[in-house]
């Protein structure tokens, strides 16, 4: 079903497809220390997917794309991890545009993806770190592509933003391609132009929004990501930065 992309250099190379598993980050996980950097361990269906803050992952088997993709960024210092976040909400965004370029794709800090206020794809990026630096990295994403229905109305996929029934493996190997390519510039230290894109496509930047700080609800602006990943937001005039736990968005 999945074919392995004609035109990368190590991610997707190896490829693994398993009609049905618990969790492709932790299948990943257990196969580990084997696999080379690049190998994505692709499912149809997750019998308990795992989301972001202890969630659960639920979708429709065999109509989303559900991967998880091993890399060894042992040249980044864990200080910097904030960048694996950076390059696959990008990488999603941009397969995403690329393929419905009037579709409005942004980015919900840290790592969510929108189309229009609607969340298509969601991540988990677990890490291995040691003292000096990340020894591996799975990142998991789950991509709504074919799925018209779904539990929440919070919710939305490819087909129903443009109308048309895709082709996953097509989109798994453009997505795959936006992945290296995008790996490639962080493994040549392009921090700078890696953090002003994600910027750029940032849901909410410089916008009056709604946030939940400590169960109250505040206005506030985004107006930066510090060099960790905390988000730095604007609230009566004075801005503070918070991380995942600390703030989020009221949709
Ligand atoms: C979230 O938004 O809460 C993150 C969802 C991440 C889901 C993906 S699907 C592939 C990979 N395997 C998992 O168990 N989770 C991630």
């Amino acid at each position: 079903m999945y074919k392995i992309p004609a035109s990368t250099l190590f991610i997707g190379q190896n490829l693994v497809f398993v009609p049905e598993c618990h969790s492709t980050n932790t299948l990943l996980l257990e196969m580990l220390p084997r696999p080379s950097e690049g190998t994505i361990v692709v499912t149809s269906n997750q019998t308990a997917g795992r989301g972001q803050r202890g969630n659960t992952w639920v979708v429709e088997p065999g109509k989303n794309l559900t991967f998880s993709l091993l890399l060894k960024p042992t040249f980044l210092k864990p200080i910097d991890q904030f960048f694996l976040t950076i390059l696959c909400s990008l990488a999603v965004a941009e397969t995403l545009t690329e393929l419905e370029p009037k579709g409005n794709f942004s980015i919900k800090w840290p790592n969510d993806i929108l189309a229009d206020n609607k969340k298509i794809c969601g991540m988990l990026i677990e890490n291995s770190i040691n003292q000096s630096s990340i020894q591996q990295s799975i990142a998991g994403i789950g991509l709504n592509i074919n799925q018209q229905q779904f539990s929440v109305d919070t919710a939305t996929s490819l087909k129903l933003v443009s109308g048309k029934e895709h082709d996953l493996n097509s989109i798994l190997n453009l997505l795959l391609e936006n992945l290296e390519k995008r790996y490639l510039q962080l493994r040549n230290e392009k921090h700078k132009e890696l953090k002003a894109e994600y910027l750029k496509r940032m849901f909410g930047k410089d916008e009056m929004k709604n946030f939940l700080v400590e169960e109250n609800k505040v206005k506030g602006i985004i107006r930066d990501v510090d060099d960790s990943g905390r988000l730095m937001v604007e609230i009566d005039g004075a801005v503070k930065s918070f991380n995942n736990k600390e703030i989020s968005f009221i949709l």
